[in-house]
């Protein structure tokens, strides 16, 4: 014991974090004393340095040269070529070289639902959840195309157990549950302002998952890409949770990357407005990249193009197609992080929980579509909103269980 808090000590001094064992000092029992011991002996201080040194810097697209990218139109293929794509994209799946990849580590605070968000029932007569409306896509694969594909979902920290606990309880809606394979996310610690790492509320160090980014080393880390090898796989589509018009197994998607010879694929659907909560595809000094919502400015959001069109309106649906070697390549790559600023509930230094009003402390989080840089080229299929992609993102208004409803029911009726 004596030593385990002399390590701390050094520690936390060497680094500039002596407060936390002041906060050691108030908490009420050893058990919880003993848990964030063993939490700061985890922590890596120099990347927890270098986060913080991020936090100071600015968004760095501000130095890049952005252009527009090209895509290619589904709506718009010649037979000849939908054929082709078409063709070579069903021996794929039905060679059983594609496995899909859902990212479903997010918490859905935005929603206002408390459980994970695949968890969410849409409101539809059969009270399907999200989880139960993705895993139908797999079963009409199956049936489609005979085969079984491997479904890898991510979890985080948070909400692993209960993801877990629902698809056990629903007999995971059918599918064969050996297809089924869950894995958890990374996280890293939130910082304060002045570059502190927090405690929260339970005596244990604040941490919060690394972003949807993490994917890729959590991939090779927790051996789904050993997995995937073992059962021969060469694609994944990877996709968050949230879009009840997903659609994972796609013949024409893994044809064009095939054909193009690139190793990543995204569809991307036109920007309904120039203020829509999407981020968009572009080149970035020349590379495949993707400008966020938070980071384009109004300028860059309505310029328009030759055609009166958007210049910058192909917006990312988080539908993505990764050959395993683009996978393996990227998780061996370290990928920059963005800093979100977020209310985050603490206990000072003298013991008390402080409960902000305000954001008060930085969350960081890697960006899956920063690894296509790394990739130098990619293929956009363009298709469209009203076929493949309904988000469920908000409790009410765009985006909510209401529009995505009415998007779900108006495909599978027509
Ligand atoms: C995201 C995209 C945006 C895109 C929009 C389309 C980002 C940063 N932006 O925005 O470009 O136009 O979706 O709907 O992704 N997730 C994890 N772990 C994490 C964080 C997120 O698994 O640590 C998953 C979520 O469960 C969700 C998906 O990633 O399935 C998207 O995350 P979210 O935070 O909802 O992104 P948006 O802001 O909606």
């Amino acid at each position: 014991m004596e030593e385990k808090l002399k390590q701390v000590k050094e520690a936390t001094e060497k680094n500039g974090q002596e407060h936390l064992l002041n906060i050691y000092n108030k908490l009420p029992d050893e058990e919880k004393r003993q848990e964030l011991l063993d939490d700061i002996l985890t922590v890596d201080f120099k990347q927890v340095n270098k986060l913080y040194d991020i936090s100071k810097q600015p968004p760095a697209f501000k130095n890049s040269v952005i252009e527009p990218i090209s895509y290619v139109d589904k709506s718009k293929l010649s037979k000849t070529e939908y054929e082709d794509y078409e063709n070579i994209g069903i021996k794929e799946i039905k060679d059983g070289k594609l496995a899909v990849v859902t990212m479903a580590g997010g918490q859905g605070t935005r929603l206002g639902h408390s459980g994970p968000k695949g968890t969410f029932d849409l409101g539809l007569d059969t009270h399907k959840s999200i989880f139960e409306i993705l895993t139908d896509t797999l079963i009409e694969a199956r049936k489609e195309y005979g085969v079984d594909i491997p479904w890898y979902i991510m979890t985080s920290e948070e909400n692993n157990d209960e993801t877990q606990k629902f698809f056990k309880d629903h007999n995971f809606f059918g599918y064969p549950k050996d297809c089924i394979t869950f894995f958890k996310q990374g996280k890293l610690p939130m910082l304060s302002t002045d570059g502190k790492l927090l405690v929260n509320e339970d005596g244990r160090l604040k941490e919060a998952a690394d972003g949807h980014g993490g994917i890729f080393k959590s991939l090779l880390n927790d051996g789904m890409i050993y997995d995937m090898k073992a059962r021969n796989i060469e694609w994944a589509f990877i996709g968050g949770v949230d879009n009840v018009l997903v659609k994972p197994v796609d013949p024409i998607l893994l044809g064009l990357s095939i054909k193009k010879n690139v190793l990543a694929a995204v569809k991307s659907i036109v920007k309904a407005h120039p203020h829509e909560k999407v981020g968009v595809f572009c080149k970035r000094d020349g590379k495949p990249s993707v400008i966020e919502y938070s980071e384009i400015s109004k300028d860059m959001a309505e310029e328009l193009d030759e055609n009166g069109e958007l210049k910058y309106g192909e917006s990312n649906t988080l539908c993505n197609l990764f050959s395993l070697k683009a996978i393996e390549k990227v998780s061996e790559v370290n990928l920059p992080y963005h800093i979100a600023f977020k209310k985050a509930s603490y206990i000072d230094k003298n013991g008390e929980i402080v409960k902000p009003s305000e954001p008060n402390a930085y969350k960081f989080e890697a960006f899956l579509f920063d690894a296509f840089e790394i990739l130098d080229d990619i293929a956009v299929l363009r298709v469209k909103r009203e076929e493949e992609f309904a988000p469920v993102k908000n409790a009410e208004g765009a985006d909510s269980p209401e529009t995505a409803r009415k998007l779900y029911l108006d495909f599978h009726n027509s």
